[in-house]
């Protein structure tokens, strides 16, 4: 698959896990698997790696330069002649871009034991509850992670002289989001100066809207259509946009592979304190995908429980039909319409970042679940908004409910958990 230069490098390329498709790393603006078309859209890429372990390659509070070979952007300059030094440069100067607009560049954020939430739910000392806290990554959650990756590619690209535009004529970026994804997206496009298209539900907060309009995103306001097929509407707008030449900025992994990248830093940082259970909130699904396929880089996973509500729970309905169908996990890919399916009816959720009506990564992480012997969990309400009280009253963490989302995991089933455990849980997002 790859020639001698690539495989000096960390990323090989990619390979869709439902059509077995590759594509070399070197290939500019592979944003989903080439076999994608709008009539087969269950495509999914995921990152080949020949490298791992993945290990911290530099002593630098930014994961960006820690990991940098491991990166599939990384590996994708390095493939197109950009040496390490020009590489660590471009990192150094977006970073630097980020921190103007956002206060902060990149961390690698706290992974530690929260001593008097361990010991307000029954941990005893040698168990407990591990919180990686992203509240004050760049735009107050983990998701500019993703995007970060996403937009190094393109600006190598553009660098090299492999994009149909050039700086003065960038076509927009895109996303469908009304949160933290839509944030983090901004924040960069602005750093970037790139010009930024966001589709937003009509219930979208007025505050993050305008926060968004501050930092010069164009808003599309996007009510359900009678012609809408089911499905997120903004979504729906989005891959409308994407197909009139705007570039796929998304957290979805099926629609922007390259978001995958920057999300496995996540995986990579926790992975220095190996805990035994690991709760992960699932919206869309990126966020868990990513985090479990870096811990397997690395070890054995903890066990996954991928955290859902009652109010939105795809996810733990298409595990089901993925072990109970013909050929069991292994076959699901395949069987993605029976599988997953969009949530028909969403209801109401303190945590509404995660109420995405369709899992988008959920074969990442159902094998995560599978290989781990972890299950997923449907947290109820009262859990969602007990969870978020415990977090206020036994950490300073100022996280959201969706944020907190794992730890509501963790009530759902505590008592199958021994209080000589080690509990990973992710705080994702501040409070807004
Ligand atoms: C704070 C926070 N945590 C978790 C998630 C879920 O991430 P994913 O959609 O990748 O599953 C989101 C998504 O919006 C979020 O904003
Ligand atoms: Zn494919």
């Amino acid at each position: 698959m790859a020639d001698a230069g690539v495989a000096q490098s960390g990323v090989v390329g990619w390979r869709c896990a439902v059509c077995a498709a590759t594509v070399d790393i070197a290939e500019p603006l592979v944003f989903r698997c080439p076999n994608w078309t709008t009539e087969d859209p269950h495509h999914a890429l995921r990152i080949v790696q020949h490298d791992e372990p993945v290990r911290i390659v530099a002593d630098d509070p930014n994961p960006f330069i820690a990991y940098r070979p491991h990166f599939a952007w990384d590996s994708f300059a390095s493939a197109h002649g950009l040496s390490e030094a020009d590489r660590d440069a471009l990192v150094r100067s977006v970073d630097a871009d980020v921190a103007r607009v956002a206060g902060t560049g990149f961390v690698v954020t706290p992974f530690e034991r929260a001593g008097a939430l361990s010991t307000a739910l029954g941990f005893t000392v040698d168990g407990g509850i591990w919180i990686k806290d992203e509240t004050h990554q760049v735009a107050g959650s983990h998701k500019a992670r993703h995007l970060m990756s996403s937009l190094l590619h393109l600006l190598v690209a553009e660098r090299i002289g492999v994009t149909p535009w050039s700086t003065s004529t960038r076509p927009n970026l895109a996303i469908a989001s009304c949160g933290n994804a839509a944030l983090a997206a901004a924040t960069l496009a602005a750093a970037a100066r790139w010009p930024l298209e966001v589709f937003v539900p009509p219930s979208a907060s007025a505050s993050v809207v305008a926060r968004l309009a501050a930092l010069g995103a164009q808003i599309t306001t996007c009510p359900r259509l009678e012609s809408d097929p089911p499905g997120d509407p903004c979504v729906h707008r989005y891959r409308e946009a994407v197909a009139g030449g705007a570039i796929p900025f998304s957290v979805q992994g099926p629609e922007n592979a390259w978001c995958l990248d920057g999300g496995r830093t996540l995986g990579w940082e926790l992975s220095a304190q190996r805990p035994d259970h690991l709760f992960v909130q699932v919206g869309g699904g990126a966020l868990a995908r990513c985090t479990v396929g870096a811990l397997a880089q690395i070890g054995p996973l903890p066990k996954v429980h991928a955290v859902q509500t009652e109010a939105c729970a795809p996810l733990a309905r298409a595990w089901k039909r993925a072990i109970q169908g013909e050929g069991g996990i292994a076959t699901a890919p395949a069987r993605w319409s029976e599988c997953m399916t969009p949530w028909e009816h969403v209801g109401y959720s303190a945590a509404d970042g995660i109420l995405d009506d369709e899992t988008y990564d959920w074969i990442g992480v159902i094998n995560g679940i599978h290989s781990s012997h972890g299950a997923p969990v449907i947290a109820k309400e009262v859990e969602i908004l007990r969870a978020n009280e415990l977090a206020r009253e036994h950490t300073d963490i100022d996280v959201s409910h969706t944020g907190s989302a794992g730890l509501a995991g963790l009530l759902a089933i505590r008592d199958v958990i021994s209080n000589h455990e080690r509990v990973g849980l992710i705080f994702s997002g501040i409070q807004r």
